[in-house]
This record gives C-alpha cells, structure tokens and sequence, in this order.
C-alpha cells in the first residue's frame, strides 16, 4: 500500500520506476523531460497540413499530442517517426491511438473529453492495441492503481493532472470536431498499412537519434524553447538535420510561431532562409495570426540544372 501510494505521489515519473517499465526510453541517460504532455494540440495543425500533400511521403514530427503525427496520416502519410524528449508522449500518443481505432466518433468524443479518458472501462477495451512496455506502463497505472483504496476516480483524474496539459476549449484538428474527418482517420489507421514508430531524445541530439531521412520534418514550436545562446544550438541542429536527414524536395517547418503574422516572423535561421505561411487561428472566439517558418531543400539535379 505505502509503495502504491509513492508510485501515485510521483506520477511525474520516479527514475526506479521509468526504468523498471519502460526501459527502452532511458537507455541514454538524461535523454528526456518530465513536462506535461498536451492532449490536444494547440497548433492550427488543419491549416498547417492541409496544402502538403504526404502520399508516399516519410514524416518526422515531434511528439506532444499525437496530433501532428495524425494530421500527417490525414493528408497520406504512411510512414511517421515520432520523436519526443517527454517520456509521455508515447504511452499517451499509443492510448489516443488505439482509442480512435477502437471506439466510433460519439463515444471517442464522449471519452475523451470527459474524465473517464484513463478508466479500466475504457482502457480494457484498447490495451491489446498497445506496444508491449506501453502496455505495461498503463497496467501498473490504471489497473494496479485502482486496484485498492484508491477511486476509480481520483486515480483516472491525477493521471490526467500528472501527466497531461489538457484544455479542450480549441480542438484545432478537424477530427476532433468532424465525424467524416474522425472516420477517414480511423478507417486509415485501422486498414493501412501505416508505421508509427517512436524515438526518444533531447532536440539538439535528434541529428544522432536518427538513421534515415525525411520527406518532412515538423518541429511544432520548440524553437521558442531555446533562446539566447541557445538560439545558436537550435539553428547548429536544424543544419544538421537539413544535412543529414531531409531529403532533396524535402521540407523543415523549423517553427510554429504563435501570435505572429509574416512581417513578425524571423526571415533567417542560421544559414537557411526561411519561407512562410500564414494560418488563423481562432481560439475561444478571437482571431489569431500564426506563421509557420519553412526551410525547403532544392533536389541537386534542380539546382545542377539551373548552373548549366
Ligand atoms: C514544442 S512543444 C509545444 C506543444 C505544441 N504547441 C502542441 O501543439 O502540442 C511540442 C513537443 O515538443 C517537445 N519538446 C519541447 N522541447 C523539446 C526538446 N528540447 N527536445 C525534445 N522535445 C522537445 C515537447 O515535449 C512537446 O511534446
């Protein structure tokens, strides 16, 4: 009872217990955050996506949600690597996941808005659609957990508190607000042969986590993370990144800038120009401007092209 109750006090994980269930994540020491995971994007991630087509396209996209990864299976993707410092992240994304796949618009909806997102009702009917230690991950949390003294609904609610930033007042992704929208999603990921598959790192050593490249690299807004000296960190691994693992044609949106039409937004980063697009956002009724800043890699062949 006493170690069920310190496991419940460090939801926010305790070292012991990140490594005894989900070994696979600590194997570089350090190599993660304990922030709390968005459950649902803030970013206008429709808008975002909505003008790249992704058919046959590889996507590298950052975590948080799991919302980029499903806009991008949305617009063709088939091949997604998610990558994320926060250790939970994948255990949520796989939960969303297997949610989706399992349970029609209405009761997802019902689900995950409410509370009950974490309960044995609803995770008995989707934990066999979970990788092995995510499985083990959310057992020890949702049925150890709830096995004694402790509510159903207390526990189901400090999981939510502990681990996630939840606010579900803007729900930008249209398969959270379209029935036919969620159905494409669903119908995707339950008959295509889509491959998801996760790696954990800090930004600045994605270059080295990483061993193939990418039609499309979408790193949300970690760019506002690192300012300062930092900033040149950030513009050293979007370099390495453009080097080593974005393919000719390929795109880097470097950044979601929030609150910032175009003439606000950065024009350089590093050594790589930047191009942008414009999206509105409303959130709670009101307007917003966001930008995203791109980096686009011409094919050799264009440019030896254009030299001769
Ligand atoms: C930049 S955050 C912002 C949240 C975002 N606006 C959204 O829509 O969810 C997106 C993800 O980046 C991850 N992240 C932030 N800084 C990072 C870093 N230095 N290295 C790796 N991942 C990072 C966070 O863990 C989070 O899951």
């Amino acid at each position: 009872m006493s170690n069920k109750k310190e496991l419940n006090d460090n939801l926010e994980i305790s070292l012991a217990y990140e490594k005894l269930f989900m070994p696979e994540f600590f194997s570089i020491e350090n190599n993660y955050t304990l922030d709390k995971a968005f459950a649902i994007s803030n970013e206008k991630l429709d808008e975002v996506f909505k003008h790249i087509d992704l058919k046959g396209k590889s996507v590298l996209t950052v975590g948080s949600s799991g919302d980029q990864a499903l806009n991008c299976i949305l617009n063709g993707s088939k091949d997604i690597t998610i990558i994320d410092a926060n250790i939970f992240t994948r255990p949520f994304i796989e939960y969303k996941i297997a949610a989706i796949k399992t349970f029609d618009y209405d009761t997802f909806s019902d689900v995950f808005i409410k509370n009950d997102f974490f309960s044995w009702k609803v995770y008995s009917k989707i934990s066999h659609l979970l990788s092995k230690n995510v499985q083990m991950f959310w057992d020890t949390l949702i049925l150890d957990i709830n096995e004694d003294s402790y509510s159903y609904e207390f526990s189901a609610k400090t999981i939510k508190e502990k681990m996630l930033f939840v606010d579900h007042r803007d729900r930008h992704s249209l398969f959270y607000t379209s029935k036919s929208i969620y159905n494409k999603l669903q119908s995707a990921l339950n008959n295509e042969d889509i491959n998801i598959s996760f790696v954990a790192s800090l930004f600045q050593d994605f270059p080295k986590a990483l061993n193939k490249k990418y039609d499309l690299i979408y790193l949300s807004n970690i760019y506002d993370y690192y300012k300062g000296e930092e900033a040149e960190l950030f513009e050293a691994t979007i370099d390495k990144l453009y080097k080593k693992h974005l393919k000719d044609n390929g795109i880097i949106i470097a950044n979601y800038s929030f609150n910032k039409s175009i003439k606000d937004a950065p024009k350089q980063l590093g050594k790589h120009m930047l191009e942008h697009k414009e999206v509105t956002r409303f959130s709670e009724g009101e307007k917003n401007k966001d930008t995203i800043c791109f980096i686009k890699k011409k094919s050799k062949i264009n440019k030896q092209y254009k030299k001769s």
